[in-house]
């Protein structure tokens, strides 16, 4: 698989599949891992992903990198969030700020914690367009590394600013619902429009759409079976789609 900025480029996202159910993890991080993959993003949003992401990396803690997010309002709260990720993980490789919450406040003890050694990056994510402007004046503090927004033929708007911003600063870029939570999926293009574009599915086709914006480090697909990760990994290999065939991914996706 390519490596970029954060390594291989396809992740794994966890939100609405790890809450909860270790054992499952446990099969689809293996999957993950097997096909390649390396960043496992969460949240102490996501129920109780965390803790089974952590039980499902086991002792193959050290192949991965960890990206997960402080959420909370309160700067003692949000250190408890971050006593337990370094209780289930060691350290945290992409420590991200989620939603923008409290962002100013967390980011003088989160770059302590980075110059001591328990964080690597630090990022910021939101999920809505709305706050984008919000999420390029913190980029502009040039105080974070990496920048986590929804990127998908039907949600293209970090198009605008953030990904030249991105570019421009240097900034990492994590693409969240790369399948538009599985909206995209509801149906497949004719076997001929995938042999066109070179792939296998229609998920591998939407991931290498994305992965063909060259400002783009990782997509980070959710799923909760070990058969979906192995096919979204094969969407990290080039060759990358060009000009025409970004275009046909996207008329099918519309
Ligand atoms: N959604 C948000 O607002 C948000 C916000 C912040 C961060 N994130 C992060 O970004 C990650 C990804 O976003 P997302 O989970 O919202 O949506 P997504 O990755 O765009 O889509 C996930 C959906 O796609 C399906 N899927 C995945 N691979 C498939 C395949 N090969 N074939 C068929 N179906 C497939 C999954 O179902 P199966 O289980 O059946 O495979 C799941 O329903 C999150 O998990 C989280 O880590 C999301």
């Amino acid at each position: 698989m390519e490596d970029r900025r954060l390594g291989p480029v396809v992740g794994l996202g966890t939100w609405n599949t790890f809450g909860g159910a270790a054992r499952l993890a446990c099969e689809v991080v293996r999957a993950a891992l097997d096909a390649g993959c390396r960043l496992f993003d969460s949240s102490p949003m996501y129920g109780g992903a965390e803790a089974s992401l952590a039980t499902a990396l086991g002792t193959n803690r050290s192949q991965a990198r960890v990206a997960t997010k402080i959420w909370c309002p309160s700067g003692d709260a949000a250190r408890e969030q971050f006593r337990r990720q370094l209780e289930w993980f060691g350290r945290v490789e992409v420590e991200q700020v989620h939603n923008l919450v409290a962002w100013r406040e967390h980011l003088p003890w989160l770059e302590r914690e980075r110059d001591a050694g328990r964080i690597d990056l630090l990022g910021v994510t939101h999920y809505s367009p709305r706050a984008f402007g919000d999420l390029a004046d913190a980029l502009r503090t040039r105080r974070f590394d990496a920048v986590q927004v929804p990127l998908n033929p039907r949600e293209r708007e970090c198009e605008r600013e953030l990904l030249p911003l991105a570019a421009e600063l240097g900034v990492a870029v994590i693409v969240m619902r790369p399948l538009g939570e599985g909206s995209l999926l509801r149906r497949s293009p004719p076997a001929e429009a995938l042999a066109e574009l070179g792939v296998e599915s229609w998920p591998e086709a939407l991931l290498k759409w994305a992965l063909s914006d060259e400002r783009v480090d990782v997509v980070i697909p959710a799923t909760s079976d070990p058969a979906h990760a192995r096919a979204n990994a094969r969407a990290g290999e080039p060759p990358w789609f060009g000009r025409e065939e970004r275009r046909l991914v996207e008329r099918l996706a519309a």
